[in-house]
């Protein structure tokens, strides 16, 4: 996935690199690296294995002037993961410098040709087959940098978003897009890039998204310049973002998750805003309203996503096809989008994305637009790439998520799929008025609802702390709460490394039972919304066979608990919604465990937030 960030301008560009590589280090960091023009006219790259910590530490006694550079936080792909391998990578003349995201399919074969005429490689990776294909053109046609990127980019399959550096020319920077995603900031006399507009916003709130196929130029004194490979000028809108310094610090908080679970109460409110209005019960999605033809009568609906994603899709088709009686089918966006599914116009597609970037499911989206079906949007991140190729769609606009696993994201998601399946039922007629009501009261106060639950922090992590010791978890739920385990149990691997599984209560007799003993502690929801008795008879079959079960029992509940180890009560909301309760102190949970194991918890091993790679 990777991270990269550049600076051209007036001011020292080091420091603005750094703290741009920290912004973005939730993409990767597996190693980091920055490539600067420095004063006295030298192309300096330092690089090393670790987090952007470990790079800052590596150049304290080095030249790091400049006012032009750029840099990278690496999630390895190609190549494993040491300083030989981190970005930037330089070509064998010693004059351009690149970094990249994303990953040049036919690096291989483009190596072996450039092998064969005397280059000779450093590293491991695709990229450096990259820089040394444009430096070798270049050198060998005697052309400009900006021509020879572009013939350079004509031969390459794959995903990039690139910028160069050339040491002779230290007031340009290039930079590429194609399937990953790339900003160009503008300032008063400099400019700034970033994989997002994260690194930029504490400098300027004017932003260029590039689409696939863009080369920018950037150069010092002139305005941005894009074309295309063909050198045809391409225009761009200059947008405004709206995002502000605080919504990407931790403001107090020991870590970006917990903040963000934290914040829930207020991202859905602003989730909700505009859009749900009690006094006149109503729900109001402007593109259901804009697209009513579309959207009304599908023949079914299929929804897309990946990872947490993908279990706020399993809660929409409860959503939709209870209120909306359109069928519904969820699919991981990796295998959607080589199944040769059959969709066609009658079909509509919902992809859910918090970055927006994802590759799989941009792929589905691309797949399935080919194939004449409306797509729907639900992304985060504003002016990403999937938000850009849907016909329509509706942000849940709970502000940048910055720790990998996603919390607030998960519950913006499926605040989202209700309000869909609220408007759509009741535009369709398909949900009852007094339910619809009752729902749309229910989601209004799900934010004072979560703040409530948020005060059981201290028995969360109480309770956390006696079970840091399982190497195995089990989560079950039933009907709207099993996508609530499923989520749970991958909060746990995701950052505490133990090895946890969720099913449905019911599925437990047909396998998962035979892990169960006194080792194995089993999270239950377990509220007496749905199949309340049929989830006692499972906690019944597990205290058998000695496991120590946590519950997550509705407020009241004086049976499960008693039969429980520990127990966390839920305020009582509306079965559908419930899992915007349930989920919360599962996160918790996860968060408290890892912290207790000593584990990073916004940065856990192995794992990036935004992948934009296969
Ligand atoms: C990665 C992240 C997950 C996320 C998934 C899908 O695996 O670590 O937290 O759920 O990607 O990301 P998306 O941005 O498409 O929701």
């Amino acid at each position: 996935m990777c991270g990269i960030v550049g600076y051209l301008g007036k001011r020292q560009a080091y420091p603005v690199l750094i703290n741009g590589l920290k912004r973005l280090e939730y993409r990767g960091y597996d190693s980091a690296g920055v490539a600067l023009l420095t004063d006295n006219q030298e192309l300096s790259i330092y690089k090393t294995k670790g987090k952007v910590a470990d790079l800052e530490a590596f150049v304290a006694d080095k030249d790091i002037s400049g006012t032009v550079g750029i840099a990278h936080t690496r999630w390895a792909t190609h190549g494993e993961p040491n300083s030989t391998n981190a970005h930037p990578h330089i070509s064998s003349s010693g004059n351009l410098a690149i970094i990249h995201n994303g990953i040049i399919e036919n690096y291989a074969i483009l190596k072996k040709q450039l092998q064969e005429q005397g280059i000779e490689f450093k590293s491991n990776t695709d990229t450096e087959v990259l820089v040394q294909l444009i430096d070798y053109i270049r050198i060998s046609k005697n052309l400009d940098l900006l021509t020879s990127v572009r013939l350079a980019l004509r031969s390459v399959i794959g995903a990039y978003a690139i910028a160069i550096l050339d040491k002779n020319d230290p007031d340009q920077i290039i930079a590429a897009r194609k399937s990953s995603p790339l900003v160009v900031g503008i300032g008063e006399e400099e400019y700034f890039i970033g994989s997002d507009a994260s690194p930029i916003i504490e400098y300027t709130n004017k932003v260029i998204y590039l689409d696939d196929g863009d080369i920018a130029v950037i150069r010092r004194g002139q305005d941005v310049k894009v074309v295309d490979f063909d050198n045809a000028e391409m225009n761009h809108d200059i947008k405004e973002v709206d995002i502000n310094l605080a919504q990407i610090e931790k403001g107090g908080f020991p870590h970006f998750m917990l903040k963000e679970i934290f914040e829930q109460p207020d991202c859905l409110k602003d989730c909700m805003r505009g859009r749900i209005n009690v006094d006149v019960n109503k729900v109001i999605l402007s593109a259901i309203i804009d697209h009513r033809n579309a959207l009304l009568n599908p023949r079914r609906i299929i929804i897309v996503a990946c990872g947490t994603s993908w279990h706020a899709a399993l809660i929409g088709k409860q959503l939709i096809e209870n209120f909306c009686k359109i069928p519904v089918e969820v699919e991981y966006a990796s295998e959607f989008r080589y199944s040769n599914p059959v969709i066609n116009n009658q079909d509509v597609v919902i992809a859910i994305s918090q970055s927006g970037e994802t590759a799989d499911t941009l792929a589905a989206v691309e797949l399935a637009k080919s194939k004449g079906a409306f797509i729907y949007g639900i992304c985060n991140a504003i002016g990403s790439s999937i938000a850009r190729v849907t016909d329509t769609g509706s942000y849940i606009h709970v502000g940048p998520e910055i720790g990998v696993a996603s919390t607030k994201a998960f519950t913006g998601q499926v605040t989202v799929l209700a309000m869909l399946a609220l408007a759509l039922g009741n535009a369709r007629g398909t949900i009852k008025n007094p339910e619809y009501v009752k729902i749309i009261k229910a989601l209004n106060d799900i934010p004072s609802k979560i703040e409530e639950l948020l005060k059981e922090n201290d028995r969360i992590k109480e309770i956390s702390r006696i079970f840091t010791y399982a190497h195995n978890f089990l989560y079950l739920g039933r009907g709207y709460n099993y996508p609530v385990a499923l989520e749970g149990a991958l909060k746990l691997k995701e950052i505490s490394y133990i090895h946890a599984e969720g099913y449905p209560a019911a599925e437990m007799k047909h396998g998962p039972i035979a892990l169960i003993d006194e080792e194995m502690p089993v999270v239950v929801i377990a509220t007496k919304n749905g199949l309340y008795e049929k989830v006692i008879s499972n906690i019944q079959e597990i205290k058998a066979r000695h496991a120590r079960v946590i519950a997550i029992v509705s407020k009241g509940d004086e049976v499960v608990s008693s039969m429980a180890d520990a127990y966390i009560e839920l305020p009582e909301t509306v079965e559908c919604l419930e899992p915007l309760l349930a989920t919360i102190p599962l996160q918790l949970m996860a968060y408290h465990v890892a912290v207790c194991k000593g584990k990073d918890v916004d940065q856990p091993r192995n794992l990036a937030k935004s992948v934009t790679v296969e």
